[in-house]
């Protein structure tokens, strides 16, 4: 059951409550609905991209209600800052280097060093923020595919019964997603959106060069060599042979597992974990096999990325 949450003093502090207990929950922001969870818990991250039918592990963006609070997390750069002052609140996301210790789980990052953050300027998604307490990955509230949801309606029509809640806020405003950009060194546009370009280049005072859509081809191509690891990796294992490390799932038990009772939620929130971790154990030029996970759910997600893990490297 997914329950509708008015926009009110009681329906944010329920909606704060839920996402404390690593419930998801949609919100409303200037751009379009966000389907929010707690940024620093793996399983609640998981579970954002099931409840997406998401098939790969496409970073999320990181919400913050301030630029205090950003920096806790992340690098903000000379020109970041500019954008920061100018633009946050607003349609504004910014792709910045990630803090060492800063607690977001690598699921929401995608196992990369960079965070995208934003701050959202709807007075709900503020107030939630603050209620919270803490940094919401938020992707668009709508099945993966499918357009993103400027109206609680429309989440409800994606995601009923796939989330716990979602805070009431009315039509959307800007009803576009937020522009993405990677600021320092220089200005490179990876989505366009809610915020023209030419106000980036107007209050930076130079051109910003495109690096494509940030959801598609560019971005995950070079995230996928991003995160290769270094051992050889062989998938569909039953068990180890001689010198490799075996990640297990269910019933093939390994060195290390992703989820001993092969439970795909657990087994995707300990993914980017197991994989450095493995990584580690073996060693350059070492060998990591993994047992079969299953092409169903979040496992097309999992298998996404360990096709890409073992993938020949050019
Ligand atoms: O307006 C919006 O931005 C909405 C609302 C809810 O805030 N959110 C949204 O999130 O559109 P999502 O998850 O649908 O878009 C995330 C995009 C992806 O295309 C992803 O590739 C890019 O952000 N992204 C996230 N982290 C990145 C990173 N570290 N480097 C490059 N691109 C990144
Ligand atoms: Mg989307």
């Amino acid at each position: 059951m997914t329950v509708t949450l008015p926009p009110d003093a009681e329906g944010i502090t329920e909606a704060a409550r839920l996402l404390a207990t690593g419930e998801l929950v949609a919100f409303p922001t200037e751009t379009v609905y966000g389907l929010g969870g707690d940024a620093r818990d793996d399983r609640a991250v998981a579970r954002i991209y099931e409840a997406k039918g998401r098939p790969s592990f496409n970073p999320l963006i990181v919400h913050l209600p301030d630029l205090v609070a950003v920096e806790r997390i992340a690098h903000v750069g000379p020109k970041a800052r500019m954008l920061a002052q100018a633009f946050w609140p607003g349609p504004l996301t910014l792709v910045l280097p990630l803090r060492d210790g800063a607690g977001i789980s690598p699921l929401v990052t995608a196992g990369l060093e960079t965070v995208a953050v934003r701050v959202p300027e709807h007075p709900l998604a503020q107030r939630l923020l603050r209620a919270f307490g803490g940094p919401l990955a938020a992707p668009s509230a709508n099945p993966s595919g499918r357009v993103s949801p400027t109206q609680a309606r429309h989440v409800l029509e994606g995601l009923a019964g796939r989330i716990a809640a979602v805070l009431d806020g009315g039509p959307c405003a800007v009803g576009l997603e937020s522009t993405i950009l990677l600021a320092d060194p220089e200005p490179v546009l990876l989505r366009p959106g809610g915020l023209p370009v030419e106000a980036v280049e107007a209050a930076l005072g130079v051109t910003v060069a495109t690096g494509g859509d940030a959801g598609k081809p560019t971005s995950p191509g070079q995230l996928a060599s991003h995160y290769a690891p270094e051992a050889l990796v062989r998938l569909g294992a039953s068990e180890a042979r001689d010198g490799e490390l075996l990640v297990g799932f269910g019933t093939v038990k390994g060195t290390l597992t992703l989820s001993d009772s092969g439970d795909l939620v657990e087994a995707a929130s300990r993914l980017f974990q197991t994989l450095r971790e493995a990584d580690r154990l073996t060693g350059p030029g070492g060998r990591i096999a993994f047992a079969p996970v299953p092409e169903t759910g979040l496992g097309r997600a999992i298998n996404d990325r360990l096709r890409r893990a073992a993938a020949p490297r050019g």
